[in-house]
């Protein structure tokens, strides 16, 4: 019988590849896998216990905080604080940084940004849920850490990965060598190696996107949606629309199916809805090393300036024909010279 090989294997055998590793990178990535597992166990009780609903509280960006976003927030920081090898946390739920630098991680040269549970409002309906974390070096190994090791690019990721808390729960991650799916066997509370070096078609037939806000988008995403719709047998369009409300969720199935997902700019979001730090880069960095493709529109997602810890940017990130299509639309349609206020509808012929 074939034994599947744990992550705490895997992440051992991947760090004799590098001879000077200390593993330090490692022992972050069994910590956020220890927190995953702490908070996949309250997942499951949801509904169960009183775990379930809003908060009181709200996020930075005014959002409802909901019960399980704070717990998983906690979780994830606890596990980070209590591994030592992280000395900064980036959190969608905390305004500012927060600092864990203490005795045990003194010398911690890792900064995580981190989304502990994204598509939060899907929990109180059993509709899958996810966390995202993305991770930098410290830029000086000692010493105070200064903004711009705070705000560093997407492309300066030393690691990514997301959790998927679904029909069965798996920690999905890249140190910039490919891209490798873990699934939780709950009988053993291990992650096994399920999803080897994971690739997303370069092709595929989903797109993904709140189409309710279909009269506020640019008119590039709304002729690429329309492009998607058309009859035309050899590109095997009418391409099929599913979105969850989950950007992991729906991300997970495109990496593995083939397909976009797109948050554009819209009225009510005029700089997009997604956050860059916490959301955008490490999915773009996941997805690019899967052989796809992350985009504002115009722009590589991991070349983006960061200027703030919780900025918003469009996104068309996925399948990376599909992704060139759009951007092609979104440069004829709407040139970003034109600058739109979206204000109102916009009328397209
Ligand atoms: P979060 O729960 O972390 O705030 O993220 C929710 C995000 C993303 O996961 C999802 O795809 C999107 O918001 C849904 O937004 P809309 O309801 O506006 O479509
Ligand atoms: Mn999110
Ligand atoms: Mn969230």
């Amino acid at each position: 019988m074939k034994v599947a090989k744990t992550l705490g294997q895997f992440i051992i055998e991947k760090q004799a590849d590098h001879p000077y590793a200390k593993g330090e990178l490692s022992r972050l990535l069994r910590d956020i896998g220890i927190a995953a597992k702490i908070v996949n166990r309250e997942i499951n009780k949801a509904g169960l216990m009183d775990n379930i609903g809003e908060a009181e509280t709200m996020n930075v960006q005014g959002e409802q905080q909901k019960k399980m976003d704070i717990y998983a927030n906690e979780q994830f920081i606890s596990a980070l604080q209590s591994g030592g090898e992280c000395c900064i946390v980036i959190s969608e739920e905390n305004n500012e940084y927060i600092n864990i630098e203490g005795e045990i991680s003194k010398d911690a040269k890792y900064i995580v940004a981190i989304d502990p549970l994204d598509g939060s409002s899907n929990i109180d309906v059993n509709v899958s849920v996810g966390t995202i974390f993305s991770v930098y070096r410290r830029k000086s190994p000692e010493g105070k850490v200064t903004p711009d090791e705070i705000l560093q690019k997407g492309v300066e990721q030393v690691a990514a990965g997301y959790l998927i808390y679904g029909s069965s729960t798996m920690l999905v991650y890249t140190t910039g060598k490919g891209v490798n799916g873990f699934t939780l066997d709950p009988s053993i509370g291990e992650f096994c190696l399920s999803h080897p070096n994971m690739r997303i078609p370069e092709d595929g037939i989903i797109y993904s996107i709140n189409e309710g806000y279909y009269t506020h988008f640019p008119d590039g995403v709304k002729k690429y949606i329309k492009y998607c719709q058309v009859e035309d047998k050899p590109t095997s369009r009418p391409y099929t629309s599913r979105y969850i409300g989950s950007m992991i969720a729906d991300m997970h199935r495109n990496i593995i199916l083939g397909g976009i997902y797109i948050y554009p700019v819209t009225a009510s979001a005029p700089n997009g809805k997604l956050r860059l730090v916490y959301e955008c880069n490490p999915m773009a960095f996941i997805v690019e090393q899967a052989g796809g493709k992350a985009s504002n529109g115009y722009q590589r997602i991991l070349d983006l300036e960061v200027t703030e810890l919780h900025q918003r940017t469009a996104i068309f990130i996925g399948s990376k024909n599909m992704v060139e299509k759009a951007e092609e639309m979104m440069a004829f349609f709407s040139p970003q010279q034109k600058k739109k206020t979206f204000e109102g509808d916009i009328v397209i012929q």
